[in-house]
């Protein structure tokens, strides 16, 4: 059985993990994409996952045949199939709704129309692919889409984003100075891998900045007075991983670049279960946590 097959559960007690979630899901197709899909079913039992993907043929047949999951088939640059995504409805949500009693607008018509669908929480593994580093376009397009799904995002009244990020994009509060494997890293992403390295510090910037900043920021920087800015925040994270291993294992620490207690691994399992778990926790809104592995 492959890494990707085998979730292991790691829920608290204390967290109503019942709850009838919508997730979607985008970059769902590579390995930690289809970790995610996993870990959110399982850990939200009563969770529908919408998946949006231009390679659906990469999902396993046992997610794509999951009454819980619905893949809407799309290109980032699609933004009418990922506005799609947003109104999609998997199979056992759609036989729930039906089988609610209809509520009755005014005295005699019955209404039949479904509950309007909304996504609670949007998860993304969105990433340049590691072996094409060379020819990766220079337009960062998964930032660029990251700022069109944010638009949609203020329309359709969602706002908890969270996404994979690296230490490409830096944070105030790393000190890079304190961990030269992560930055000598870094440096050879760039050197090497540039489109890949300007896509993922871009992925940053463009969620810090039209999600509005991290808390402590102040609003004399973007020019929005500040209560326009709390109007308007998502609630973000920014999950930044380093080099990314198959290990069957999930605990994570959880800190900032050079703090003397982040390492240099992350296991895919890990970036999954972290990123399911901040739904609930709710320790990284607004904030971009380098994530890894304990150090032992
Ligand atoms: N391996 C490491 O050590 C390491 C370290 C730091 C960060 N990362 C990042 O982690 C990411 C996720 O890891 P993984 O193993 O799951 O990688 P992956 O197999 O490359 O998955 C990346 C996901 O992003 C999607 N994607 C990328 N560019 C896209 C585009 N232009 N339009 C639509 N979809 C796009 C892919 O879709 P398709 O399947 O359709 O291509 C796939 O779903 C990687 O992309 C990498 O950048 C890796």
């Amino acid at each position: 059985m492959s890494n990707l097959d085998t979730p292991t559960i790691s829920a608290s007690a204390t967290h109503d993990f019942s709850k009838p979630l919508r997730f979607l899901i985008f970059g769902g197709t590579g390995p930690c994409g289809i970790l995610l899909i996993r870990k959110a079913l399982q850990v939200y039992s009563n969770s529908t996952v919408i998946v949006s993907a231009r390679s659906p043929q990469k999902i396993p047949e046992d997610l794509t045949f999951n009454g819980r999951v619905k893949i809407v088939t799309g290109k980032l640059e699609e933004l009418d199939k990922v506005e799609k995504a947003f109104e999609a409805v998997a199979d056992s949500e759609l036989h729930k709704q039906l089988e609610e009693p209809p509520s009755y607008d005014g005295a005699t018509q019955p209404n039949t129309t479904l509950r309007s669908s909304k996504v609670d929480v949007i998860l993304s593994a969105l990433g340049p692919p590691v072996l094409k580093g060379f020819s990766y376009p220079s337009n960062h397009p998964i930032a660029t889409f990251y700022g069109n799904l944010i638009d949609i995002m203020f329309n359709q009244g969602v706002k908890r984003l969270i996404v994979m990020c690296t230490a490409s994009h830096p944070d105030p509060k790393d000190k890079l100075s304190g961990n030269p494997l992560t930055s000598g890293i870094v440096t050879i992403v760039k050197l090497f891998a540039h489109n890949a390295y300007v896509d993922f510090k871009e992925v940053g910037n463009i969620i810090r900045r039209k999600g509005g900043e991290a808390e402590g920021e102040s609003s004399s920087q973007s020019g929005v007075p500040e209560t326009d800015l709390k109007a308007s925040k998502l609630d973000w994270t920014l999950v930044r991983v380093p080099v990314l291993t198959n290990q069957d294992k999930e605990d994570t620490f959880a800190g900032y670049v050079g703090d003397g207690k982040t390492g240099n691994a992350l296991t895919k399992k890990a970036f999954a279960a972290f990123c399911v778990g901040e739904v609930e926790k709710r320790e990284w809104v607004r904030k971009a946590p380098f994530i890894c592995t304990p150090c032992l």
